[in-house]
Order: structure tokens, then C-alpha cells, then sequence
């Protein structure tokens, strides 16, 4: 026979049991909702930096965005190591390869989704104007074609490079130019024959576009 108190017990944890799971499954859905609140941490509010090396990824096209994030996923693109700087985990280090390995597709697609239906507000900073001029002809000349109006539009599928922060712009220009950043087959002859001037000068002129 079972003792009294441990029947009673063991009808409450038949109670509790169920009950517990249910919540942990609840917790587990409500993170699955939102796996794009993390992205402010880093990114800003709304997908829109507010610190130079950080790209706001709000308002760029689907493609573009689970494009991206897919090279980071099989590490095509370099993922630099960097703290979370502000939220929860303010202070924590990590990198865009860790960030999206455990995503499934959909995630991803849905990550791209949000952040696309997102409205970009360029970034504000202080640019020389005599440098932008001088990027502003190479842009024309070299990189119009595929980024037009100076690269602000999404369905480019090329990203958003007018008013992202500058710190970040020099970055990519640098790792494209050096091969570690791997740029589209059309778009690779374009950034080789640049010297390091005329990137600064490329970088200056998207990050003045206000
Ligand atoms: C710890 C900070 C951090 C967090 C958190 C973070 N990112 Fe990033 N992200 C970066 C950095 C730094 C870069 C650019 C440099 C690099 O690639 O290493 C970047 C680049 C990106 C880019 C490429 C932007 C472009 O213009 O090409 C996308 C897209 C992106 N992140 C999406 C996300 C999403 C979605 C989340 C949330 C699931 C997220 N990031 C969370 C730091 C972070
Ligand atoms: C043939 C078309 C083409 C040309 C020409 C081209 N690009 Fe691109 N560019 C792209 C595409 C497509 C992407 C998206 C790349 C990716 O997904 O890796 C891109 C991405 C970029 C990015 C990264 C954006 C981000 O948010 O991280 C920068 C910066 C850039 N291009 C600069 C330039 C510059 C500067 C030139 C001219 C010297 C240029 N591109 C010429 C097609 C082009």
C-alpha cells in the first residue's frame, strides 16, 4: 500500500507535471516568436545603428537580407568578433557565424522579413564634403549601375550603402578589396583596380548621403 502523504504527492505532481511543461513550452514559443528582439542589441532599434561599425539592416530587400545572413550561416562572409552593446546581454561577446548558426530556413526568412518591412534612417555622422565629391565620381562611374540613386534602393538587392554608419562602409570595402569578404563575379573587377584612397573616398560619399 502506498502511504497516504506520498499518494497525495504523487496526484500533485500528475497536477504540477503537465503544467510545468506546458510553460516551458509557452517560454520556448514566445522566444521562437521573437528571435529578431535580440537583433537590437546590436543593431539598434528597429534594425537602425546607432554605432559606426554596426550596419543598420532595417529596409533592405528579403534577397539581400537572407542572402546574407545564409553566407554567414556557412561562413562565406567573415564574421568579426564583437560585444552586444546594449539589452540583456549588454557586454556579451559574439559574432554574426554564431549568431545564425542554429537558424533554421524559415527563421531566417522570417529575420529578413521583419527586418525589410523596417523603414532605414541613415545614419546621422560628419563627413568631409571634398572627399564625398571626389567618391562621389567613382560611385558614378564604377558602381551606379548595380547601386543606384547612390545605393538607396532596396530592390537593387544589393544591400543599403547610403547613410549606413562609415566605420562600417570602410570595413566591407577593405575585406572585398582583399578577397575576404567574397563580392558578386561583376562587381569583384570594380573594387580590384581601387586604390585604398579611392575607397575612403567611396565610403565618405555614401555615408554623407543624408
Ligand atoms: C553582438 C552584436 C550583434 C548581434 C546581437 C547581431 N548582429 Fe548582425 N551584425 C553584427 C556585426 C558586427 C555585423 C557586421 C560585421 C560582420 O559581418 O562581422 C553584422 C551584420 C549583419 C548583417 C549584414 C548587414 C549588411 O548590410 O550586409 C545582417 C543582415 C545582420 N547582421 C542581421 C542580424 C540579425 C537578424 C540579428 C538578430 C538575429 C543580428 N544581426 C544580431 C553584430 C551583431
Ligand atoms: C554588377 C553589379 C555590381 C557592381 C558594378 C557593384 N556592386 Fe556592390 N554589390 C552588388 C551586389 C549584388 C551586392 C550584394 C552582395 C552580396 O550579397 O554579397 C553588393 C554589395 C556591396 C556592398 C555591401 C553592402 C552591405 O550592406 O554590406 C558594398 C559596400 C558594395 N557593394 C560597394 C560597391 C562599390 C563601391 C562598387 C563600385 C566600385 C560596387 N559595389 C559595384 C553588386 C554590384
Amino acid at each position: 500500500m502506498i502511504p497516504r502523504e506520498e499518494n497525495m504527492m504523487m496526484k500533485l505532481n500528475a497536477l504540477f507535471l503537465p503544467v510545468a511543461v506546458c510553460g516551458l513550452l509557452l517560454a520556448g514559443a514566445a522566444m521562437a516568436a521573437d528571435p529578431a528582439a535580440s537583433c537590437a542589441g546590436c543593431h539598434g532599434p528597429d534594425g537602425n545603428s546607432t554605432d559606426s561599425s554596426m550596419p543598420s539592416i532595417a529596409g533592405a530587400s528579403v534577397a539581400y537580407l537572407s542572402g546574407t545572413l545564409n553566407e554567414y550561416k556557412s561562413k562565406q562572409r567573415p564574421c568579426s568578433e564583437v560585444a552586444v552593446l546594449a539589452g540583456e546581454k549588454k557586454g556579451t561577446k559574439t559574432d554574426m557565424c554564431k549568431l545564425v548558426a542554429d537558424l533554421s530556413a524559415a527563421d531566417i526568412d522570417a529575420l529578413a522579413k521583419t527586418f525589410s518591412a523596417k523603414k532605414f534612417v541613415r545614419f546621422k555622422q560628419e563627413i568631409d564634403p571634398a572627399l564625398a565629391a571626389k567618391g562621389k565620381t567613382v560611385h558614378d562611374a564604377q558602381c551606379e549601375k548595380c547601386h543606384s540613386e547612390g545605393g538607396s534602393v532596396a530592390e537593387d538587392d544589393a544591400g543599403i550603402l547610403a547613410g549606413q554608419p562609415l566605420a562600417y562602409l570602410k570595413t566591407q570595402l577593405a575585406d572585398y578589396k582583399s578577397g575576404k569578404r567574397p563580392a558578386p563575379s561583376k562587381m569583384q573587377p570594380k573594387i580590384s583596380p581601387l586604390q585604398p584612397a579611392d575607397l575612403d573616398a567611396l565610403a565618405a560619399y555614401y555615408a554623407s548621403l543624408k
